[in-house]
């Protein structure tokens, strides 16, 4: 893994200081639900990720997951509580949510095509007045194959550095909990894998990671803890390696 020792040597964490106070958990969601219209996407689902873990939420095609990452991001309208270092999100404007900690890496990935990389990444911080040179250095640190291209238009980028540029935009709002949306998504192996490369380095740096993949066996090969998603519910809830080897698990998400 060269990209997280490189990352390492740098002296400043990706994440910004805690500073939760109350001793609960970083992100605590309780009884969320959404719909679209009429049709209930997420039918009140609970979980919470500890500062410092690594969770993963999978689920087949159209379970919610993407509808959950984007209601706890304030995207979506939603009903529930959600309570990050304990204050309630969903009381605060969407807009409230930027520079408090959060940031979302979305399916797809989003990132400006027809702006450069480093322009891409400097987009990530637009909302913070203080220099952002050090967190590009860091992020060039980070992801070797992003430095070598920092003038490229990031619409010619192929799909793994694309993925990458997202990640390294999310990482420059400094946010101490990273929702990721199916990084692995349309991408070959090889890329697959430095792309999970990179997110175990950014977790290692001290980023709390709430992962959704539909490849269930590579996140729960990474994550510490998973949840299980079904029709808009949470269906199971435990630790990665018990997940890994529950037999309902196996038949309906690794192929067995
Ligand atoms: N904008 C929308 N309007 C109406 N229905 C929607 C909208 N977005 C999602 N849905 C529906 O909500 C449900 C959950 O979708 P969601 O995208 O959260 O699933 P997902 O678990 O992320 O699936 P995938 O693995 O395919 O990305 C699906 O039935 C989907 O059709
Ligand atoms: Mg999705």
């Amino acid at each position: 893994m060269s990209n997280s020792s490189e990352a390492s040597t740098h002296s400043r964490p990706l994440s910004r200081e805690g500073g939760r106070g109350d001793g609960g958990p970083l992100l605590a969601v309780a009884d969320l639900q959404v719909s679209y219209g009429g049709i209930n996407a997420v039918k009140g689902i609970s979980f919470a990720v500890e500062e410092g873990e690594m969770v993963c939420l999978i689920g087949a095609n159209g379970a919610g997951k993407t509808t959950t990452l984007k209601a706890v991001a304030r995207m979506l309208p939603a009903k529930g509580e959600m309570r990050l270092r304990g204050e309630r999100l969903d009381l605060l404007p969407s807009h409230a949510l930027i520079g408090r900690g959060l940031a979302l890496v979305p399916e797809g990935r989003g990132v400006f095509a027809r702006l450069s990389v480093a322009e891409n990444l400097a987009m990530g911080a637009y909302h913070r007045d203080d220099d952002i040179a050090a967190d590009l250095d860091r992020i060039y640190g980070l992801l070797p194959r992003l430095a070598e291209r920092r003038s490229q238009l990031a619409g010619t980028l192929s799909g793994g550095e694309q993925q990458m540029l997202a990640i390294g935009r999310a990482l420059m709002g400094r946010p101490q909990l990273l929702l990721l949306d199916e990084p692995s998504m349309g991408l070959a192996p090889l890329m697959v894998q430095k792309v999970f490369e990179v997110v175990r380095s950014v977790a290692a740096q001290g980023v709390t990671i709430l992962l959704v993949e539909q490849n269930a066996k590579l996140a729960l090969e990474v994550c510490s803890r998973g949840y299980v998603m079904e029709s808009g519910k949470i269906t199971l809830a435990d630790t990665a390696a018990n997940l890994l080897a529950d037999p309902r698990v196996r038949a309906a998400y690794l192929g067995e």
